[in-house]
């Protein structure tokens, strides 16, 4: 099923699907990179209660907001004339990493309720690695939506 009314607006909402993604990714790697430094923090003091407040509006104000702008104008792009057409082996491996990075994001916002309880146990080690993962599926996204190899 597509919408006729969307093909004169195809660039406009492309462009502003790229803009929420930029935004959804931006909160994406700087969250865990937080964490990293608020393992460091000591429970209670100063610091750790200045790091809950730049999660908590990194995580509501930005971070959340562009993740639903990003599926939004990504529906919209499927429900545009014309943009899945033909073979789209490519959107079917990009939408499964997007699921995955959904995911993701589920997963950082309980990591950050758990500073918010003060009841964190996870290690600086865990969140640096747990960093890498939006940049592998970033990789997988952007070479499936940009290349199309299948
Ligand atoms: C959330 C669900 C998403 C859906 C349903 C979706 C769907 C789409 C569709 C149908 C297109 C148009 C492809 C074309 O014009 O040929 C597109 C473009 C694009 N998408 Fe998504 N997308 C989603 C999420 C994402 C995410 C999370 C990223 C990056 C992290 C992303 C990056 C891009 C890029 C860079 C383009 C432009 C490609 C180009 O101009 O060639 N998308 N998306």
């Amino acid at each position: 099923m597509t919408i006729a009314a969307l093909a004169p607006l195809y660039l406009w909402i492309k462009a502003a699907h790229i803009v929420s993604m930029v935004a959804w990714m931006a909160g994406l790697f700087y969250l865990p990179r937080l964490y990293v430094y608020h393992c460091t923090a000591p429970v209670g003091s100063e610091m750790s209660e200045r790091f809950k407040v730049m999660e908590r509006r990194l995580l509501r104000q930005i971070t959340t907001p562009a993740l639903i702008a990003t599926w939004l104008f990504g529906i919209l792009l499927v429900l545009t004339p014309g943009v899945l057409a033909g073979q789209h082996g490519w959107f079917h491996v990009k939408l499964l990493a997007v699921l995955l990075l959904t995911g993701f994001h589920g997963a950082v916002s309980r990591w950050r309720r758990d500073f918010m309880e003060d009841r964190n146990t996870r290690t600086e080690r865990f969140y640096r690695i747990a960093n890498e993962i939006p940049t592998v599926l970033l990789l997988i996204i952007v070479v499936m939506v940009v290349v199309k190899p299948f």
